[in-house]
């Protein structure tokens, strides 16, 4: 099908990989496709143009195509400069007649040149992963918040800026937390990016963890996923914390947990999993040694401190596709994978389908939401309503066969009651 829409891709004959691949992870989404199949008959977003900002991924592509059997227009640009799965871009725009712009690698002019393309949209519904349109939208382009109804926001560091603005007053429409939602962080942040940032590495590196020492910086929910299947992998694993209730629950989990002051000194691998900045800093990047390898699967690149790691290179060098060697004034090289972006999906796939399944069930079901009650939505952070997480949560066990026990009336009650027990 010959696009009728303006878009910014690598190459459209690209396009036949990526409606294979975007066909694969259809076979791992069951319940974005019942939703798809509902959404084709009953039409919940019919006219409303929506701006998507999300990496570029095959299931990305399986979200955009439920939205549109909904009836939206849509366009889409990347989340991340490196995201970007050059093929997905363009069987989107050849043979699903999607509106993208995003290369993978694009410069950060390409970047930002890109949102401004999904912003010209004069989107109604906005889905971020990240902020970033709705950033632009609340600096550059205030006069279209008006026309507005709702966003979503798929992850932790976005729905972080998005309570600030919030909190300031300064919000410019409602906002849906998908990533509050049960059914995404317990399984996305924690399942999906604990295997495919492990899985970024090792493309990347191609190093065994068996027996290295693994610095997982952080203990939230991708934290543990990255700590948890770095063990299975059999590698030694530090966590480093700034919260004591994590500390104490990775310290029960089994894990060695150190400041990175004294990790920085013995640590193989590192990954930071933090949604913060200058974790890893100049001072630990003066200690660390020969051979160390750094990674980051946190939302943006500023965990590991890349400007200092630069200044105190002697030498760099391209080690290896997404590795680059520094060799520091000691002797000591320091490797950095993915110029410190998400691992995961600079150097990966990103989250395996069966995951992100959930994820963008809540992506979709939330844009129906904000639409179906855009006249009681204030200019609030909102968590997706509990009905929408525990149908999704039922939805899945359905399709992966699992039955569960129902409460008794009896039960129920008991559950209830205060004065039943003793
Ligand atoms: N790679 C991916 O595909 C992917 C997927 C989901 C989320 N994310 C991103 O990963 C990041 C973490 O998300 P989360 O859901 O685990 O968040 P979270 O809030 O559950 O966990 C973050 C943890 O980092 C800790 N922390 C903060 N500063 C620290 C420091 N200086 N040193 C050590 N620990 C520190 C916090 O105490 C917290 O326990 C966010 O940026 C999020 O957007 C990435």
């Amino acid at each position: 099908m010959a696009t009728t829409k303006r878009y910014d891709v690598k190459d459209l004959a690209l396009a036949p990989e990526g409606i294979r691949r975007i066909a694969w992870a259809d076979r791992q989404m069951p319940v974005l496709a019942a939703i798809r199949d509902r959404f084709e008959h009953e039409q919940p977003l019919a006219g409303y143009r929506v701006a998507a900002c999300l990496h570029v991924t095959t299931e990305t592509a399986n979200l955009m195509r439920t939205l549109k059997a909904g009836g939206a227009d849509v366009v889409l640009c990347a989340s991340n400069p490196l995201s970007t799965q050059d093929d997905v871009a363009a069987a989107l725009v050849d043979e699903f007649d999607i509106a993208v712009f995003a290369i993978k690698g694009e410069d950060n002019d390409t970047y930002y040149a890109h949102i401004e393309a999904a912003v010209d949209h004069k989107p109604q519904l906005t889905m971020d992963d990240g902020a970033d349109v709705i950033g632009v939208l609340h600096s550059a382009r205030r006069e279209q918040l008006g026309d507005i109804i709702a966003g979503t926001e798929e992850t932790t560091t976005g729905v972080i800026r998005l309570k600030a603005l919030e909190a300031d007053g300064k919000l410019g429409f409602p906002i849906i937390a998908v990533n509050e939602a049960k059914t995404k962080h317990l399984f996305d942040n924690r399942y999906g990016t604990g295997q495919s940032t492990i899985d970024g590495i090792i493309r990347a590196t191609n190093v065994l963890l068996a027996g290295k020492r693994f610095v997982v910086a952080g203990y939230g929910w991708v934290g543990r996923g990255v700590a948890s299947r770095a063990r299975g992998m059999g590698a030694h694993v530090i966590v480093t914390e700034v919260d004591p209730l994590r500390a104490l629950e990775a310290a029960m989990d089994g894990f060695e947990v150190l400041t990175m002051d004294r990790a920085a000194e013995i640590g193989d691998l590192f990954c930071t999993a933090t949604g913060d900045k200058s974790v890893i800093s100049r001072s630990h990047i003066e200690v660390m040694k020969d051979g160390a390898i750094l990674s980051n699967t946190g939302h943006f690149n500023v965990e590991i401190e890349i400007p200092a790691l630069r200044q105190l290179a002697t030498e760099t060098r391209e080690a290896r596709q997404f590795v680059e060697e520094f060799t520091l004034e000691n002797g000591h090289r320091v490797y950095l994978v993915a110029d410190g972006r998400l691992v995961n999906l600079a150097a990966a796939e990103g989250h395996p389908a069966l995951v992100m399944d959930m994820s963008f069930a809540n992506q979709a079901l939330a844009a129906e939401f904000a639409i179906a009650n855009a006249a009681t939505l204030e200019r609030k952070v909102y968590p997706v309503p509990d009905e929408i997480d525990r149908e999704i949560a039922k939805l899945k066990l359905d399709t992966m066969g699992i039955e569960i026990d129902r409460l008794t009336e009896e039960q129920a009650r008991y559950l209830a009651s205060w004065n039943e027990g003793t």
